[in-house]
């Protein structure tokens, strides 16, 4: 279970037209999509997402802006998955991330950067049992 990881490509990235070349710049660095769906959240819904950040001040714009439009959400296979998937997706902060980085070419803003990646084996574990059922992750 330690190979996977959690992502979600978030509404900024699917209104612009960016869903086909994030997966692409994913697949061509070595994972294995495991499980995949596109669905517009509720606020409640990603408010329930996000609840860990329930006391900071930017909480109420993530809620709105994960709710804005459709996001991709997906579980992806690779050795070493959540670090690598961290590196690939870059800095939180577009204007921090590295070049060759998906946040680099798709982020516009600290919040509105494109593409979510868990942060741990045990949060990725959490976070793709939040969208999938067992019968949904191959
Ligand atoms: P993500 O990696 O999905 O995890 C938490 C999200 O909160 C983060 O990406 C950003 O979209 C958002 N976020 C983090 N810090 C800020 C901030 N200072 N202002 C607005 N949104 C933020």
């Amino acid at each position: 279970m330690t190979n996977r990881t959690f992502t979600m490509i978030k509404p900024d990235a699917t209104l612009k037209g960016n869903t086909g070349g994030i997966l692409d710049m994913i697949n061509k660095a070595g994972f294995r999509i495991v499980a995949m769906k596109m669905m517009h959240l509720s606020a409640e819904k990603a408010g329930e997402f996000y609840g860990v950040h329930k006391e900071r001040a930017f909480y109420g714009e993530l809620v709105e802006f994960m709710s804005r439009g459709a996001i991709t959400a997906a579980i992806l296979e690779k050795e070493n998955a959540v670090e690598d998937f961290r590196k690939l997706i870059g800095a939180t902060n577009p204007a921090q991330a590295e070049e060759g980085t998906i946040r680099k070419k798709y982020a516009t803003s600290i919040g509105e950067n494109a593409v979510h990646g868990s942060d741990s084996d045990e949060n990725a574990q959490i976070e793709g049992d939040f969208f999938f059922s067992k019968l949904e992750q191959f």
